[in-house]
């Protein structure tokens, strides 16, 4: 039989990426509880006609799609955004607002793989539903910032712009909606020139490709500057002008919450998604040319989904990502990227007559909340306490007949290299010293 591999895109995570994930995690739902966001599980699978409404060309091509057995088009889910939207247009509908929801889990996108690309990919995500406040664009931006502290990620940078001014600029051109979409998804990739090409053959004004070209220009970490030559450069776009508007009043308060966030604005900022209309974030590290988390405003997308009109923010984190920055970083100071084992006991039976005392001891010390092994592979001692050096363990505790006929047993400590007849009733204590 042909040996079997993941299938492509797809990875296991052994115990040290694993114990990682699970750290990362952790650290995504003490945040949450932080800043006061519920926890909500949805499903993997979803009707296609939800995931496809407004994902954008891009995320919609790359959907792993198919029929259940009952004939219903469904894909797994390429993002947790759309799911949340759909929970607050239904079921949610008559809750306060606002709604703080975090979700934790996998999405799937037939991307091409490689590093820091996957098919399988692990977010957390966090939406903020229920108000169109720049507070709450702030809020999700400082949240990430947070986030990216917890997780102990250094020197990580914010890109910020916003839709609203390249679709003030399209919208007062009366560019057709799959024209505009089909720019900004050329732009998110960064081929301006094939988004101008777009929109020369679409017929927009020179005066608007002109003023494209310089807003694709304009990019900095001086907040006020750029947005102030953001806003002279699109005067004639009153929906600009607002968005420019907005995202100075955002900036504003993220400065004043004196968090020192090392940002950068870029008025020709686009994402893939499409249903953003607000304030785009992005977050980066100097190693990685990819994207750590990324996320948005998005106003109309409940509506859209047969909900009352409700204002949205929300943000993914690629927890992918920001494992192998963190990675990376362990790397550049040379710390070490191994599992670290925590205190371990192993219990070594002298013969295997005393198996069944062996494993009694054993309960008694998981039942006491001790991490404990049994050797059960039927080493001899001299081999058994080799292994458990190897593996850093910590003690053995070595179930004798003739100690055990007077209620003992040995405790090894296997970093002291000392051993002690201890009581079997307290053997417990003696290990956690
Ligand atoms: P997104 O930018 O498509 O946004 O994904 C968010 C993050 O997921 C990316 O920044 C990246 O770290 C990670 N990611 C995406 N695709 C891959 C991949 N193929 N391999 C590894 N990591 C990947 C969203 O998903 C939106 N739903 C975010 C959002 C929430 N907007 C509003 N609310």
């Amino acid at each position: 039989m042909a040996e079997f591999k993941t299938v492509r895109g797809m990875r296991d995570f052994l115990p040290a990426e694993a114990k990682l994930l699970r750290n990362v995690e952790s650290k995504a739902r003490s945040v949450a509880k932080l800043y006061g966001y519920k926890e909500i599980v949805t499903p993997i699978v979803e009707s296609y006609d939800l995931l496809s409404a407004k994902a954008g060309e891009e995320v919609k091509s790359r959907m792993f799609l198919f029929k259940d057995l009952g004939g219903r088009d469904v894909a797994l889910r390429p993002e947790f955004t759309a799911s949340v939207a759909r929970l607050v247009a239904t079921t949610l509908r008559n809750e306060p607002r606002p709604f703080r929801l975090f979700s934790v889990g996998t999405i799937y996108r037939y991307d091409e793989p490689q590093r820091g690309r996957y098919r399988e990919i692990w977010q957390t995500n966090y939406e903020l539903m229920g108000s169109s406040r720049p507070e709450a664009d702030a809020e999700i931006l400082l949240l990430t910032n947070s986030f990216m502290q917890a997780v102990g990620l250094k020197k990580f940078a914010f890109k910020v712009g916003h839709i609203g001014v390249l679709k003030g600029v399209f919208a007062q051109e009366q560019l057709v909606e799959n024209v505009q979409s089909a720019v900004m998804q050329l732009m998110d990739k960064k081929q301006y020139e094939d988004a101008f090409k777009l929109l020369e053959s679409a017929g927009v004004s020179e005066k608007c490709m002109s003023t494209l070209r310089e807003l694709v220009k304009l990019k900095g970490s001086d907040v006020k500057g750029i947005i102030d030559r953001i806003a002279d450069l699109v005067k004639d776009y009153e929906k600009s002008v607002e968005s420019a508007k907005n995202l100075s009043e955002i900036l504003n308060l993220v400065v004043k919450s004196k968090c020192n966030i090392d940002l950068t604005v870029d008025a020709g900022f686009a994402r893939g998604l499409e249903y953003y209309t607000g304030a785009i974030i992005e977050v980066y590290v100097p190693d990685l040319d990819v994207a750590l988390a990324g996320g948005g405003r998005y106003d109309r997308l409940i509506e859209l989904f047969g909900g009352d009109p409700t204002p949205a923010m929300g943000i993914a984190h690629g927890v992918d990502r920001i494992m192998l920055a963190l990675q990376e970083q362990k790397r550049a100071q040379n710390l070490p990227q191994g599992l670290n084992e925590e205190k371990k006991v192993l219990v070594i039976p002298i013969n295997q007559d005393l198996s069944g005392e062996a494993l009694h001891i054993s309960q008694m010390l998981v039942n006491a909340g001790v991490p404990t092994e049994l050797e059960i592979m039927g080493r001899k001692m001299t081999k058994a306490l080799e292994d458990a050096n190897r593996r850093n363990m910590s003690y053995a505790v070595i179930i004798g007949e003739r100690e055990l006929k007077d209620g003992n047993v040995i405790v090894r400590d296997l970093v002291q290299r000392v051993q002690t007849k201890v009581k079997v009733e307290d053997v417990a204590e003696a290990v956690r010293n």
